[in-house]
């Protein structure tokens, strides 16, 4: 696992988007499929993305989405739901064809039947190249609560308390206004990407990322499945890196150094 440890959020967001851009622009297969997630720590890459395509320097027109996760029972159109961030923090501001967008749909008649539907759409376009996700402070993935099967696929899932309380600031701290159940591709499903990459920022997530670099595989942190993933990388700003031991951090700078990466 490659881990990029970067001075702040302005620049993890760079960095990522930076990436993000050069896959798509040197994709040897079109269309070229991304894996997205929601959340405040993507928010930047999807800003830089923005300017970087507005700037001409990269175009959406050859790539299809699929988001992570989507609450249940949620109006598309409420400010919480991640369709509504989805299309107003990214999507509208890019020349990405409405067809090619792919976000569970948390009020469909039949859930299990939109969750397996999914799957097949993935497979349909010959799986994801490269699944970008953050992660909650308990060490979760989309929405692969603690206790997940590290092979599952995507369905519905109930929310953690933790997850409750973390994602209540979106919704006027209120965690009775937070919906208790969502839908969310597997652990297993992001696994099969060929190729995952975590936007992983701030105090609040140093615990879930000793865990997932420090420690074992462990479906208590789900994310830490990606130690077994064979083109990973963690990208994360200092505060994050607050638990890690100080050689934990000197190795992955050094390997950086090592490979002609400049700080
Ligand atoms: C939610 C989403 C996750 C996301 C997490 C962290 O729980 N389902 O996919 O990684 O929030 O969000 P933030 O980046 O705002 O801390």
């Amino acid at each position: 696992m490659r881990i990029i440890i970067l001075p702040g959020q302005d620049q993890v967001s760079e960095w990522v988007a930076d990436y993000v851009a050069g896959k798509i622009n040197t994709a040897a297969h079109k269309p070229f499929v991304l894996g997205l997630p929601t959340g405040s720590s993507p928010l930047g890459t999807y800003e830089n993305l923005i300017i970087m395509f507005r700037q001409g320097k990269v175009s959406f027109k050859n790539v299809v989405t699929f988001n992570m996760d989507e609450y249940v029972g949620l109006p598309q159109n409420h400010p919480q739901s991640y369709h509504y961030f989805m299309f107003h923090n990214f999507f509208k501001h890019i020349d990405i064809s409405p067809e090619n967008i792919n976000i569970l749909d948390g009020n469909a008649e039949d859930l299990e039947k939109e969750c397996a539907e999914y799957e097949e759409k993935i497979a349909r376009v010959g799986g994801v190249d490269l699944f970008l996700g953050g992660i909650g402070p308990d060490g979760h993935i989309a929405f692969n609560e603690p206790g997940s099967s590290l092979s599952s696929r995507t369905r519905i899932k109930t929310l953690a308390y933790d997850t409750l309380v973390a994602n209540s600031r979106f919704f006027d701290n209120d965690i009775r206004q937070v919906p208790k159940m969502a839908l969310t591709v597997g652990v297993g499903t992001i696994m099969d990407a060929r190729e995952v990459m975590l936007v992983i920022i701030g105090y609040k997530k140093a615990r879930a990322l000793r865990q997932v670099i420090e420690e074992g595989v462990n479906h208590m942190w789900t994310v830490s499945m990606i130690q077994l993933h064979r083109h990973a990388t963690i990208v994360c700003d200092d505060d994050a890196t607050m638990e890690l031991k100080v050689g934990t951090v000197k190795y992955f700078k050094d390997i950086e150094r090592v490979a002609g990466f400049k700080f």
